[in-house]
């Protein structure tokens, strides 16, 4: 019988450099984003497409991850006496979910990270979500991947297009269209230069993972950058086995860039009830103040 996708993969092991000096002693996964650490949104899109088990892989100095997913005592107590209702529910509700954490170690690649999580995953099927990849909450990527997944039971990989100015920052695939935005994988290459890359599509960070990868995981040597590199365990997989990809044609924000960071910030703010209305007034009012000074 086929397994379901309840499990699911956060690496938050990686030193965050394009953000320092901010993430010299934070972990960059707990940079806010209006008023949620940038991870949170990760585990929410993981939470509405019915994942039941997260799966962390931190390292040093990411103990604030933990604790921001942990229940909070003294603040819960504080916050009943203030009478917050609503804040301490949405407090209390993040720490209800079942979370496990494994140290990385040394940060030596995602496809390390993911290595990492294999005692917790076992044989089953799961979801990886890189958190600096912030897709629209208004998006259904993940639960449009899982129903691939469950049509063919097999990986299936979100894609994007992207400039190529910017094809030097992905695993850029080759494949052809089988259905309405569906691709079979027939190559990919972690980061190459535009001019040797197969294609524009792009892996963005939303992997549906079978647990074989493990193994081809365990074989990979280490690729671009001395990382052992998960898109070379895929590569490896893709002669065995089927690898599918979903071309996303949503939003999604590089929150690990500083301007995608600042672009996530501007547009989650836009849907945020608490602040939208002030803030698109005061955006308007900057747009036309940059187009005075232009
Ligand atoms: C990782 C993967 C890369 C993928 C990217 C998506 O790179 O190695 O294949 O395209 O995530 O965000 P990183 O951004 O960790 O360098």
């Amino acid at each position: 019988m086929k397994k379901k996708v309840i499990k699911a993969v956060f690496p938050a092991a990686g030193l965050g450099t394009r953000f320092l000096p901010a993430t010299k002693a934070s972990p960059k996964e707990m940079l806010p984003i209006v008023d949620k650490p940038m991870i949170q949104y990760a585990v929410e899109e993981a939470q509405r497409c019915g994942i039941k088990e997260f799966i962390m892989v931190t390292g040093k100095s990411k103990r604030a991850i933990e604790d921001h997913f942990d229940s909070a005592w003294e603040l819960e107590e504080n916050l009943k006496k203030k009478g917050k209702e609503e804040m301490l529910k949405e407090v209390q509700r993040l720490s209800q979910l079942q979370f496990a954490y494994i140290r990385q170690g040394n940060p030596l690649g995602l496809g390390h990270a993911i290595l990492r999580a294999e005692p917790f995953v076992k044989d089953e099927p799961f979801a990886v979500l890189l958190s600096d990849d912030i897709i629209d909450p208004d998006d259904d990527l993940l639960a449009r991947m899982i129903k691939i997944y469950e049509r063919y039971n097999t990986t299936v990989l979100a894609l994007q297009r992207v400039p190529r100015n910017e094809i030097h920052r992905y695993g850029i695939i080759a494949g052809r269209e089988v259905g309405n935005n569906i691709y079979k994988i027939t190559d990919m290459v972690e980061k190459p230069s535009p001019s040797s890359a197969p294609s524009d599509i792009a892996i963005i960070g939303r992997y549906i993972l079978t647990p074989d990868i493990f193994s081809y995981i365990q074989k990979t040597p280490p690729g671009k950058g001395g990382e052992i590199q998960l898109t070379d365990a895929l590569k490896a997989l893709l002669k065995r086995r089927a690898v599918y990809g979903y071309l996303f044609d949503g939003r999604r924000y590089d929150a690990g860039d500083k301007l995608g960071y600042l672009k996530a910030t501007v547009e989650l703010a836009l849907k945020s009830p608490a602040v939208s209305k002030g803030f698109r007034e005061y955006l308007k009012s900057v747009a036309s103040r940059i187009q005075k000074e232009s």
